[in-house]
């Protein structure tokens, strides 16, 4: 991994392959190795950049708050850093797709395409965003386990949690190793995110809306609205796979985004 200083943080990234710019966003609390499959295959012919979120992996801790339009700014400046100046596609599963929402809100003219995976537009109700409080305080005095206790069996499909323990244990240590504040500031963050769900309309950029079949975060019909409501938009449901589709099944997630990037 390489790393760069950039806002006032230490951010480590990946940075691989030549041709176009496919940026990665990962989901929370984890980090670029959830996109291990989709940087081995897609890596051959696209750029990809998949950073460590500020907070994350091997990235600088983040204290207090970390909102997604600070996250948007860090993928800004990434891309300074590189001299990326062509327009890219980004991808955020989840949390990156919040994320990838606040980006295409403030630099859009930086934007070639959006893939969101296993995300959704709308902000949090009052009792998400009370429970992402709740989550904060118990991650600060109770440490990082029970986060991964909570999260894991809801992050995947049936047949993945009981077919392949290797990649259900690497999740754990990911979320694990995750420093409790920065999990606390990026809760926080979360909670007071903006709605998007009015505003995707606007989206002028091409769209692909990809999401696994037994996605139990990010259900199938909250993404199918979603991809209704992004103007010309693809919309791919990936089977066997919960809610992380480009993990669990990573040849069908490269054969959809492969497909979406060749029509760009
Ligand atoms: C994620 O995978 O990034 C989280 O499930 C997002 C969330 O908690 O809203």
């Amino acid at each position: 991994m390489k790393t760069c200083s950039i806002n006032g943080t230490n951010l480590s990234f990946v940075d691989r392959g030549s041709g176009p710019v496919l940026i990665l966003a990962h989901g929370f609390p984890l980090d670029h190795s959830m996109w291990i499959g989709q940087i081995e295959t897609l890596s051959a012919r696209y750029r990809l950049i998949a950073p460590d979120l500020r907070g994350f992996g091997q990235s600088g801790v983040s204290d207090s708050l970390a909102t997604m339009e600070q996250f948007a700014d860090d993928l800004a400046a990434l891309l300074d850093y590189l001299a990326v100046r062509e327009p890219a596609v980004l991808c955020g599963l989840s949390m990156g797709g919040y994320v990838a929402l606040e980006f295409w809100r403030k630099y859009a003219q930086r934007l070639r395409g959006l893939i969101f995976c296993d995300t959704r537009a709308a902000n949090d109700s009052p009792e998400t965003a009370a429970a992402r409080l709740v989550l904060a305080q118990r991650v600060t005095s109770e440490g990082t386990q029970s986060v991964a206790d909570t999260m894991i069996p809801r992050l995947f499909d049936p047949s993945t949690l009981q077919r392949r323990p290797h990649l259900i244990e690497n999740m754990r240590q990911v979320i694990e190793r995750t420093d409790p504040r920065s999990i606390a500031a990026t809760a926080r963050g979360m909670a007071q995110r903006s709605d998007f769900t009015a505003e995707l309309h606007n989206i002028a950029c091409p769209a692909l809306l990809i999401v696994g079949a037994s996605d139990v975060i990010t259900p199938v019909t909250e993404m199918q609205q979603m991809a209704r409501a992004v103007p010309n938009a693809q919309f791919t449901v990936i089977e066997h796979a919960g809610h992380m589709a480009p993990l669990e099944q990573p040849d069908a997630v490269n054969a959809a985004i492969e497909s979406f990037l060749k029509r760009l």
